[in-house]
């Protein structure tokens, strides 16, 4: 069983790893992104120890040039050393408290257009739909229209939003405060409101 957590890792579902908070134990997770806070690039595969150990005796022919960098490596460390001392983690779990609420009340204000909230931790995806009961996305999956109208319009009124298609990816940063998550839900209320008065 194989976890891609290069998204999902170091605490962005309010759990060290995604396969944690729905409590399942993958032979391999892939990292990234987190691992540095993205600061510096460094990416890896975490191995199950019966699997790791097939390789104490054996070769494993792989590499790249800068694999284990010392930088990154460094880069790596310190990020983990922060997230724990400064509860980063625990903190993503109290954003999700912070985000459902806020983002449930949009979804109530803007039915039918924000068809679903979803999500966990600091990671939520909102769903824009042209019809409620059929789910029926706002610009089809994979076609040709986008959502990058609305992102702009969010990002001149201040807020970066990004996503694919029809879902609109809720992923700020996990030390974001109650503050920040007001202005974000305020701004996104503004942006979804000009959307409405844009489809009728
Ligand atoms: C979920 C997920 N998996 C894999 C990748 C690819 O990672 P990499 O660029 O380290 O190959 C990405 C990149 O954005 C990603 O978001």
């Amino acid at each position: 069983l194989i976890f891609d957590e290069v998204m999902t890792g170091f605490g962005r579902t309010g759990t060290p790893f995604a396969s944690q908070r729905f409590g399942v134990t993958p032979d391999l997770f892939t990292f990234a992104k987190g691992v540095t806070s993205a600061y510096v690039p460094l990416g890896g595969v975490a191995v199950r120890e019966s699997l790791a150990s097939h390789f104490d005796a054996r070769p494993l022919p792989s590499g790249h040039t800068f694999s284990g960098h010392p930088v990154a490596m460094a880069a790596g460390v310190a990020a983990i050393a922060a997230y724990r001392d400064e509860k980063v983690f625990e903190r993503a779990r109290a954003a999700e408290t912070e985000l459902r609420s806020r983002l449930e009340q949009l979804r109530i204000r803007h039915a039918p257009l924000l068809g679903e909230v979803r999500g966990v931790g600091a990671f939520f995806a909102l769903e824009l739909v042209s019809d409620a009961r059929e789910r029926t996305p706002l610009v089809s999956w994979q076609g040709t229209q986008t959502l990058q109208p609305f992102f702009d319009d969010l990002l001149r009124r201040g807020l970066y939003m990004f996503g694919r298609y029809n879902v609109a990816i809720v992923s700020p940063p996990l030390t974001a405060s109650a503050a920040e998550f007001d202005e974000a839900a305020s701004i996104l209320d503004d942006g979804l409101s000009a959307l409405e008065r844009s489809l009728t």
